[in-house]
């Protein structure tokens, strides 16, 4: 049997080989991509990509358990983290401690993963003392949409930077084992990556930063929302309406199925 990556391996990847890091949200793409990737995160984006929800808010716990055990089942070595969704964690730490074991049992996955820089230091601290690994997330956080106005990239301006590497630094300090950093102008990503004591894993960021990670549904091209860190490895979309499309015509001109694909008589 193959050993688990855990937190404690990722956390050992500072400055070292870039962590390879993607979303999964069932069990036949995890099981496609774990050969390759050190991390599978079970992201709260899978409510707007697999539930066509406007943004991750109404993202329930029981979502993230559903496909947290899905995506376990298909992924035997990458480490699987599982997002901690809007209004499970925030109000104390306690809150967060009860909810983020009950996703841990429940899964079996090796660590959560919640939004919040300064703020959210405290908590953080409170869980990792107490067995729950746990990865961070800075810069863009979703699930503040409401308040920051959009998704636009932050740290464009150099004024902009300090309280994002506060964020970063104070999350480090309670022991995220790593931070996800989303959607801020590269030099700063650089100066994060190079001032923080754990790993930081870029998601339109730089290619400096400690690792990568990207919704695969995105970077497959099967989603719509195309900002501009995604870079489309293929056109899912566009072949699976070829497909669709072939197989209607086949189904309307009586071609399918063929004897190829129907039960002969025994003898
Ligand atoms: O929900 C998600 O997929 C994420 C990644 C984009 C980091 O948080
Ligand atoms: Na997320």
């Amino acid at each position: 049997m193959v050993r688990r990556r855990t937190a404690k391996d990722i956390a050992a990847r500072k400055s070292g080989e870039p962590i390879v890091c993607l979303t999964a949200y069932i069990t036949p793409m995890a099981a496609r991509l774990d050969d390759y990737c050190d991390l599978l995160l079970v992201g709260d984006s899978l409510g707007m990509v697999l539930y066509g929800m406007d943004n991750t808010l109404g993202v329930t716990l029981d979502m993230m358990i559903q496909h947290g055990r899905a995506v376990m089942r298909g992924a035997k070595k990458a480490l699987v983290v599982i997002d901690m969704p809007f209004g499970s964690y925030e109000e104390s730490k306690e809150q967060a401690f009860r909810n983020c074991a009950k996703v841990l049992s429940e899964t079996g996955a090796g660590a959560v993963k919640l939004e919040g820089g300064i703020e959210m230091a405290e908590t953080i601290a409170f869980l990792v003392k107490r067995g729950i690994p746990v990865l961070g997330h800075v810069g863009l956080m979703p699930q503040s949409v409401n308040s920051y106005g959009g998704y636009g990239a932050h740290g464009r301006t150099e004024n902009e930077w300090q309280p994002i590497l506060d964020d970063a630094q104070a999350i480090a300090a309670a022991g995220a084992f790593a931070t996800v950093l989303e959607g801020v102008a590269a030099p700063l990503a650089d100066k994060i990556t190079e001032k923080t004591s754990n790993p930081i894993i870029g998601i339109g960021a730089s290619n400096k930063c400690d690792g990568q990670i990207l919704v695969t549904e995105d970077m497959l091209g099967l989603f719509s929302f195309n900002p501009k860190f995604v870079k489309r490895y293929m056109e899912l979309g566009t072949e699976i309406v070829a497909s669709v499309e072939a197989y209607a015509s086949e189904v309307r001109a009586r071609t399918f199925p063929s004897d190829e694909y129907t039960y002969k008589m025994k003898d």
